[in-house]
């Protein structure tokens, strides 16, 4: 466990570790922190200072299992872009898919030019499976932070997680997808734009009504649930019938007014400083993929240039920013051979020539700096529960770190069971959920339309019926 062999290591490779620590009574103080901020966000007067935005969707009912179609997904938000056709029938989906990845220069150019290629990809997809012609419903997974003014309309409050496409701030991305869509051709009924947290919730509660979480551990790392709507002084929309809205909490920006300052170290520091949302998204850049392996990098460069490891010498291979990658913590953690030799040739692919001692050195770093991320995300996860106060509560939860990195899994479960005892929270694996909880969404919101149950007059979708 967390720890192990520590005593023998030189005082600055302890000290180092021990910067990393989050305990019990500090996770107890961190689930206090989040719940003021977290109602900030709620309260219109305070919400425009307020770090953690609490964004109110306009998801307002579940799926019941009465939904059926054919419905279109797109999911952007992380290094992947999907476009999926889901045939939903009967409680069941049957999916197809394609999975691109979306270049730099994509992530970071103009606007136009990322919305052109989502739109040149949709093309392909419904030309090759014949479906161009069909006007079919689409939801738009979108893992931004948005304000929304309708379900289907999502403004884009700043980019996170490394993109930076110009001239898209501050505006509603439907209306730049449609004009893409234009541009290539491709028809499109956008009926949805929903966060990923959102899509994973939906895409957990159309399997386990109870999901009232929904969580992302991935490149970045944010979670949603059900509130009532009586306590989300920022929505504006008509309540549905069960009385509750879905909350994007974008707590990824937990620490962003300096209340984690006791929890960041240098290394935060320095990252934050290289990224493109400078300032921003402190509690998200200590816990996602997109920064664990960066934050290694750095913890090992700092105690090589101490002279503590690899006499002092630092090679150029380790000086590439952002070249050691999350997985390689995963690979760490999971190297069971005796005399750790995967873990010696992570490094050696670093030109770093370990001894024994310095394997344990790595490893024990890497671990106190997986456990700070898995124990800050308890933290977060424990508080929901606790506000959302009943005996159960099942989070729908998705991502490459959750997926992939089975001890952070396991010490996050863990840590909520002891942080929270009072309340069985329970994890609901929705794979896939970031697309197929769009297509689950739009299929929600034609249900709702064709039912007059979403609080806007009761007119057919446009083309809604076309499948
Ligand atoms: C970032 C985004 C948020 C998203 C999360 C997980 O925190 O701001 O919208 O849900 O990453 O992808």
């Amino acid at each position: 466990m967390p720890g192990e062999q520590n005593a023998d290591f030189p005082s600055e490779v302890t000290d180092l570790i021990k910067s990393f620590e989050v305990t019990r009574d500090l996770q107890y103080q961190i689930m206090e922190r989040l719940e003021d901020e977290m109602n900030k966000g709620l309260k219109a007067a305070l919400n425009p200072t307020a770090k953690i935005k609490m964004l109110p969707t306009y998801v307002t009912s579940l799926p019941d299992g009465t939904e059926n179609g054919d419905f279109l997904a797109l999911d952007l938000g992380g290094s992947n872009f999907r476009v999926m056709w889901v045939k939903i029938k009967n409680g069941k989906s049957k999916t197809c898919m394609d999975v691109y990845t979306i270049p730099s220069e994509v992530m970071r150019g103009p606007g136009d030019q990322l919305f052109d290629y989502i739109a040149e990809h949709l093309a392909k997809f419904t030309s090759y499976h014949n479906i161009c012609e069909m006007c079919i419903p689409l939801g738009f997974t979108f893992s931004f932070p948005c304000f929304h003014k309708g379900l289907a309309s999502a403004t884009l409050v700043t980019w996170t997680k490394g993109y930076d496409a110009a001239g898209v701030e501050g505006k509603d991305v439907v209306p730049l997808l449609e004009a893409a869509c234009k541009r290539k051709n491709v028809q499109v009924d956008i009926v949805a734009v929903i966060n990923d947290t959102v899509a994973t919730q939906m895409a957990g509660a159309f399997k386990d009504h109870n999901c009232v979480v929904g969580l992302i551990l991935g490149t970045g790392c944010n979670a949603s649930y059900l509130e009532c709507t009586e306590k989300v002084e920022m929505f504006e929309g008509a309540k549905g019938p069960e009385n509750f809205v879905i909350i994007d909490c974008e707590f990824g920006a937990f620490g962003d007014n300096g209340c984690l300052d006791d929890v960041r170290t240098d290394f935060d520091r320095d990252i934050d400083r290289r990224t493109f949302n400078r300032g921003k998204q402190f509690y998200e850049k200590m816990i996602a993929g997109m920064y664990l392996g960066e934050i290694l990098r750095l913890a090992i460069i700092h105690l090589i240039n101490q002279k503590v490891i690899f006499g002092g010498v630092l090679p150029e291979a380790l000086q590439k920013e952002w070249g050691f990658k999350t997985k390689n913590l995963t690979y760490i953690e999971n190297d069971t051979t005796q005399d750790l030799s995967e873990t010696r040739e992570i490094l050696e692919s670093f030109d770093l020539h370990p001894s024994a001692a310095e394997l344990q050195i790595i490893r024990a770093l890497s671990r106190a700096i997986w456990t700070r991320g898995s124990r800050l995300v308890a933290s977060g996860i424990s508080q929901i529960a606790r506000r959302i106060n009943t005996p159960s509560v099942t989070v729908a939860v998705d991502g490459s770190l959750y997926q992939h990195f089975h001890q952070f899994r396991e010490l996050m479960l863990s840590d909520i069971k002891e942080l929270v005892p009072k309340y069985e929270v329970k994890f609901h694996h929705a794979e896939d959920g970031s697309g197929i909880g769009g297509a689950v969404t739009a299929a929600v919101a034609v249900r709702q339309s064709r039912t007059g149950q979403n609080g806007q007059p009761h007119v057919p979708l446009q083309n809604g019926d076309c499948v």
